[in-house]
């Protein structure tokens, strides 16, 4: 097991990449603290972590808000009497040009991708100082390196996110507490379907993902749930203020196969 009698809180824990990871890190031997605020998706995980006898409570919190920011640390500390891993996972994408978003949909894109790790790191540091520290991981994406269109707050916000991890690192580190992102690219979660599905003008996207990620296929959870379990155990004690790419090497390149690239060409051209 790589994570024995740890304690893990996992934002965004109902669904997707933070579903896949506390389960996961519930197999490695952590006690979980899923964070959603969807219910019966948080319920759901930790009944999936009960069936395989696993430790895992739910809290409903909303990680743009102090107030439930705290909550969620403290119920974590209150259960399991630490806090060892804290996975700032949680968020949503808007997809709006920048000319046509509101403020408020500005805001609520912010407010959760990156005003939501401050919150969860603020919280969550102060108890994993209280035992001797700790391990960070927040949750950025391919969007916080490169701009994709329509997507401002978002690629905004997940740049935000890696400079804050980096901050972390560089403040927390002598003081035992580790901080690496993640960077998806196009994995295959209800975020992602909520994007394709009842849009057909967005089909090709996935379909161009899929042909420009050199291992042509969409990620899994599991995928990212993977490079959390890694980031979060001993494996990675001397990985702290990294931004891991985990994209099938989307942002590695470009194709040099010309009849790859002819065909990519055509279907764009239809699309
Ligand atoms: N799916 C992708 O292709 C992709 C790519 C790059 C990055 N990401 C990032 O990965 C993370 C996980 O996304 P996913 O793909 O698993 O999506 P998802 O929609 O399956 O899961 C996101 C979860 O976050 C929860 N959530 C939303 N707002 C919240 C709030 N204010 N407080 C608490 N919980 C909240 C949702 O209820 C949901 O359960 C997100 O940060 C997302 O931006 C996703």
């Amino acid at each position: 097991m790589k994570l024995p009698g740890k304690v893990s809180l996992i934002t965004g824990a109902a669904s997707g990449m933070g579903r896949a990871t506390a389960i996961l890190f519930a197999r490695e031997g952590s006690k979980v603290v899923a964070v959603d605020i969807d219910d019966a998706g948080g319920q759901k995980t930790v009944d999936l972590i009960h069936e395989m006898g696993g430790d895992a409570i739910f809290v409903r919190a909303d990680v743009a808000r102090d107030d439930d920011a705290r909550r969620m640390v403290d119920q974590a500390v209150a259960r399991y009497g630490r806090l060892d891993v804290l996975f700032n996972n949680a968020g949503v994408a808007q997809g709006v040009e920048l000319t046509e978003m509101t403020e408020e949909e500005w805001d609520r894109v912010v407010d959760i991708d990156l005003k939501g790790v401050f919150l969860g790191s603020k919280y969550g540091i102060r108890a994993m100082l209280q035992s001797g520290g700790g391990v960070i991981i927040n949750t950025a994406s391919i969007s916080g390196l490169l701009a994709q269109n329509f997507l401002p707050a978002y690629n905004a916000a997940k740049a935000g996110v890696i400079n804050l991890t980096r901050y972390i690192a560089v403040e927390y580190g002598p003081r035992n507490i580790r901080a690496n992102a993640i960077c998806p690219g196009a994995i295959d979660t209800p975020m992602l379907q909520s994007a394709v599905s009842g849009k057909p003008e967005n089909a090709p996207v996935v379909k161009y993902f899929l042909h420009m990620a050199p291992l042509h296929r969409l990620g899994t959870p599991e995928d990212i749930a993977k490079a959390a379990l890694f980031l979060a155990s001993d494996d990675a004690s001397f990985i702290t203020g990294h931004a891991l790419v985990v994209d099938g090497g989307l942002t590695a390149g470009t194709f040099m196969d010309p009849n790859r690239l002819r065909a990519m060409a055509e279907d764009l051209l239809k699309a």
